[in-house]
């Protein structure tokens, strides 16, 4: 039976009681912290930064998942990491350089992430497979929470599942964007081993985090 992991995104959480809220969120069996780093150049909103980061990390021992939607990324990745981010993930198409920013991460002891837009290709990050703890697949276009999911995906995820048992690689697929309890199977079913979710995690069933975080784990 595959271990599903919850990392649910804060972007939905009340940004006046962010340390509260991710208490909250621990104390609910969260296995992780979803942290959308947004800077109003590569998604066209703007959110939170290293000094809020590392602020929270007081917080909760939980991994700080923190997807990087900023570019240019590279001369920002050492701020997020001596913040206290334990997993970096970057999009192939904020860096001139992948291999290296890839590199920097794994230079400062953080697991390493790429992620990739509905329309982004596996091709494009094929060759950092083998080198990498987390494919980051989208399933909205980036920018902000509450969004449709968009069942393309789908394929995407099932591909990178292929991927992963033909050349025996150990990366996490994580799914991120519209998760739901309609979708969240799907998305497991096609190879998903973590799921982000916002709004579902935070608007359901009344807000009942704990309700919400057990049925996604159990999807
Ligand atoms: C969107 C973010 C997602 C988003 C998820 O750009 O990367 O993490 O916050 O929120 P929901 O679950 O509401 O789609
Ligand atoms: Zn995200």
């Amino acid at each position: 039976m595959k271990k599903i992991k919850i990392s649910p995104s804060i972007l939905s959480a009340d940004f006046s009681q962010l340390g509260k809220e991710i208490k909250r969120l621990e104390e609910a069996g969260a296995d992780m912290i979803h942290v959308d780093v947004m800077d109003g150049h590569f998604v066209p909103n703007l959110t939170i930064g290293p000094p809020v980061i590392k602020s929270l990390r007081k917080y909760t021992s939980l991994i700080f998942d923190v997807h990087l939607m900023i570019s240019p990324v590279h001369k920002y990745i050492k701020d997020f990491a001596d913040a206290g981010a334990n997993l970096i993930t970057i999009h192939p198409e904020a860096t001139e350089n992948l291999k290296e920013s890839l590199d920097l991460i794994k230079s400062l002891n953080k697991k390493v992430g790429v992620s990739l837009n509905p329309d982004s290709k596996i091709e494009l990050i094929e060759e950092n497979l083998k080198d990498i703890d987390l494919v980051l697949v989208m399933s909205v276009h980036p920018g902000f929470g509450g969004q449709k999911f968009i069942p393309e995906v789908v394929g995407k995820i099932k591909k990178l599942r292929e991927i992963k048992d033909k050349e025996n690689l150990k990366f996490d697929i994580e799914v991120d964007g519209g998760i739901n309890f309609e979708n969240s199977k799907t998305v497991i079913d096609a190879g998903a081993n973590i799921l982000v979710s916002g709004t579902t995690i935070f608007k359901s069933n009344n807000g009942d985090i704990k309700k919400n975080i057990d049925t996604l784990k159990s999807s």
